[in-house]
């Protein structure tokens, strides 16, 4: 009797802790999620302004705020991968286990993005309109290589999200 009240106690916690790391999974994937749509709030705003340069409302103010709003959610987003949200399997992420096999080739693509963010930001203030361009064109270069990579796409979301993945945001990138 002894015997088996230890083991389902024994149980009873490991199920525990199981489901807390559950919910730490699924806070993480949805802080990600949330953090990403930021990101690319901010993109789809700020490239048109970079193209045309002409919109009244949107003007250079808020244009370097968002280039560093997104830099600083790409730098508090690098550590929302831990090995406990590779969940993809559950469909609980968009996210593919590549990423826990290739720790350091989606760090380097998260350099990438933040230093593209960084001369976004610097081109902006000294109102570069080339390094502007180049800028976004590196910065939409590593969206789209990372989720080329390692965000598994629905065929179903493809149509109405594809151009938050795509990385063309601005026409004239020389790749
Ligand atoms: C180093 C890799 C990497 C970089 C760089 C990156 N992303 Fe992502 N992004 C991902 C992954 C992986 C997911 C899937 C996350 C998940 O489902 O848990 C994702 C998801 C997203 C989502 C969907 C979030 C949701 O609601 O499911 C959007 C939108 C997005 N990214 C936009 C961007 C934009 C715009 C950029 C560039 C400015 C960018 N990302 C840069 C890896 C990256």
């Amino acid at each position: 009797m002894f015997k088996y009240s230890i083991i389902s106690v024994l149980f009873l916690i490991c199920l525990n802790l199981n489901s807390s790391d559950f919910k730490k999974a699924n806070e993480v994937i949805e802080l990600r999620k949330s953090a990403m749509q930021g990101i690319w709030m901010r993109v789809k705003r700020l490239a048109p302004f970079i193209e045309f340069n002409e919109d009244i409302e949107y003007g250079p103010e808020i244009a370097k705020q968002d280039a560093k709003e997104i830099k600083i959610l790409l730098s508090k987003t690098k550590s929302l991968w831990p090995d406990i949200s590779n969940l993809s399997s559950k469909n609980l992420t968009n996210a593919t286990p590549a990423i826990w096999v290739l720790p350091e080739y989606f760090e380097k693509l998260y350099d990438q993005a933040e230093s593209s963010a960084m001369m976004l930001e610097e081109s902006l203030d000294k109102d570069n309109l080339e390094a502007m361009d180049l800028a976004m064109c590196n910065l939409g270069n590593a969206c789209g290589t990372c989720h080329a990579a390692f965000r598994r796409l629905l065929t179903s979301q493809l149509a109405n999200e594809a151009s938050a993945w795509s990385g063309r945001y601005i026409k004239n990138c020389k790749y």
